[in-house]
């Protein structure tokens, strides 16, 4: 009888507009990013997520552009009509899909091809759909990243800035998996449309980033999911710190024992804790003195580890403003070996909506970092805040060695409803200020609970997921 009551709470939640899942289901999916199983899995998951079996007694109709799983199976195992198209059957029909994905994934041989379907058929893929999928239903995108020798594609990053012309792009989630064909990690991306004319959104000019590879290959991972680790009293204080786990691993990649690091909005010091145990000597600037304070305790603490009673390494933290350039001052020209950071994810600490600060609010813990007028996390304008982030990146440039390496850690991220590109646009604007893109891994973070927000009605997932994205100074 507990058994059945505590499966029945389970299964409860609001009413469900949008599919027939019970509400664990549905918040197991709202998670950013998930392990590959198979196609058809993965087919099943989408179809069943976005679509009800059954609308006023007919079975809903879903369409698959370039599919890579048997139709017959599919239908029996979702209880839903499909059909399937390539793209030179799309142009003469004219149906009402509640659902449609476009497998994109192993389609293109090299970039020409790609090139070829960015200008000659996706504008024609997107007509369709956004004719032919009813209004206010979801459309999905499955597509990869192609890299060859000499550069990387992040394709679903051009995709995301040409299908915004259409519709509104509401999600990315990352599926990831250990091994393909034997060579190792691999992932991909899943991005969804919402088929409604997003008004708030600038026409976006199609942009295809191209990043060429370093010539000396360093390899890094495409994924991690770093053990969580708890988080000490005093850090607590600080809304978003990141693991000094992380930073350990990229320490190792990108720089030397003994090197020094430098981190231009260091928050709670965590860039100079990982420095500490992985021999390095590391710089950090923090607007927020509380910040600073706190940074400064938990290296003195650290320092208390008996593991470093002998280390000679530095590490300082300093009360300054990253966008003021005298506090560079302080630093010699081309003597950091590597930078790594993570900037505001701009204003989005102070969105009245954010799930995620609501039990911070409820233990009376601060949900954003500052009310300072230089803090970058109160900038209201995204634009804005691209442009002084990036002055940022800039100003550290010159105190980086040539050639050596930065890593910002950052998410794309969702405000009212929109998705904003912010690690793509960051990307973007590096390259202006004389940085080369050299690919990224994807953190992604495990310890999080799934917030239930507008369960039953919209597709809003959690982004747990982040790009640490690495730049070379070129
Ligand atoms: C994402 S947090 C960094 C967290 C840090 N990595 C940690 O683990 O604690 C971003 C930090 O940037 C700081 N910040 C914002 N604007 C700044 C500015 N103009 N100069 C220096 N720091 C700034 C904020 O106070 C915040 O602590």
């Amino acid at each position: 009888m507990k058994k059945i009551l505590k499966q029945e709470k389970k299964n409860s939640g609001p009413p469900n507009r949008m599919n027939d899942l019970p509400y664990s289901d549905w918040m197991k999916f709202r998670k950013s990013f998930d392990f590959f199983e198979d196609d058809g899995s993965l087919y099943f998951k989408y179809i069943t997520f976005f679509t009800k079996r059954t609308e006023k007694n007919r079975r809903s109709l879903v369409c698959i552009i370039y599919p890579k799983c048997d139709l017959n199976e599919l239908e029996n195992r979702t209880e839903r009509k499909i059909v399937i198209k390539d793209a030179d059957q799309i142009q003469l029909s004219r149906t009402h899909y509640k659902y449609l994905i476009v497998d994109l994934r192993n389609r293109f041989k090299n970039i020409r091809e790609y090139n070829y379907f960015i200008k000659h058929e996706l504008d024609i893929i997107f007509k369709y759909i956004i004719n032919n999928v009813e209004d206010g239903k979801y459309f999905t995108f499955f597509i990869e990243d192609y890299i060859s020798n000499t550069h990387m594609y992040p394709l679903s990053w051009a995709l995301s800035y040409f299908g915004r012309k259409y519709a509104r792009l509401t999600d990315e989630k990352i599926y990831i998996s250990d091994e393909v064909n034997g060579e190792g990690q691999y992932s991909f991306s899943c991005v969804t449309f919402h088929n409604i004319k997003d008004e708030r959104i600038p026409d976006y000019e199609l942009f295809i980033p191209s990043t060429k590879a370093s010539s000396e290959k360093i390899k890094f991972p495409r994924w991690i999911i770093p053990k969580p680790v708890p988080r000490e009293k005093g850090v607590l204080l600080h809304p978003a710190k990141f693991p000094e786990t992380i930073i350990g691993k990229f320490l190792n990649i990108f720089s030397p024992e003994d090197g020094i690091i430098f981190d231009p909005m260091c928050g709670t010091g965590s860039t100079q804790i990982a420095c500490l145990r992985t021999k390095r000597n590391s710089i950090g600037f923090e607007l927020e003195e509380q910040y600073v304070n706190i940074a400064k305790q938990r290296i003195a603490l650290e320092r208390m580890q008996p593991s470093l009673f002998e280390s000679g390494n530095s590490a300082s933290v300093f009360n300054l403003n990253a966008v003021d350039s005298k506090s560079y001052n302080r630093i010699k020209n081309k003597s950091i070996d590597y930078c790594i950071t993570s900037p505001p994810y701009w204003d989005v600490l102070r969105s009245k909506g954010s799930e995620y600060q609501r039990g911070r609010r409820k233990n009376n813990l601060p949900t954003y970092y500052s009310e300072n007028e230089n803090d970058l996390g109160n900038i209201k304008d995204y634009s804005d805040f691209i442009l002084k982030l990036a002055d940022v990146y800039e100003l550290t440039r010159p105190k980086l060695k040539d050639l050596s390496y930065m890593t910002i850690i950052v998410k794309n991220i969702l405000k009212n409803r929109i998705q904003y590109n912010l690690a793509w646009d960051i990307v973007v604007e590096m390259e202006k200020r004389g940085y080369q893109f050299d690919g990224y891994t994807l953190w992604c973070q495990d310890d999080i609970s799934m917030k239930p927000f507008a369960v039953g009605i919209l597709w809003v997932s959690n982004t747990v997921h982040h790009y640490c994205l690495n730049f070379r100074k070129s």
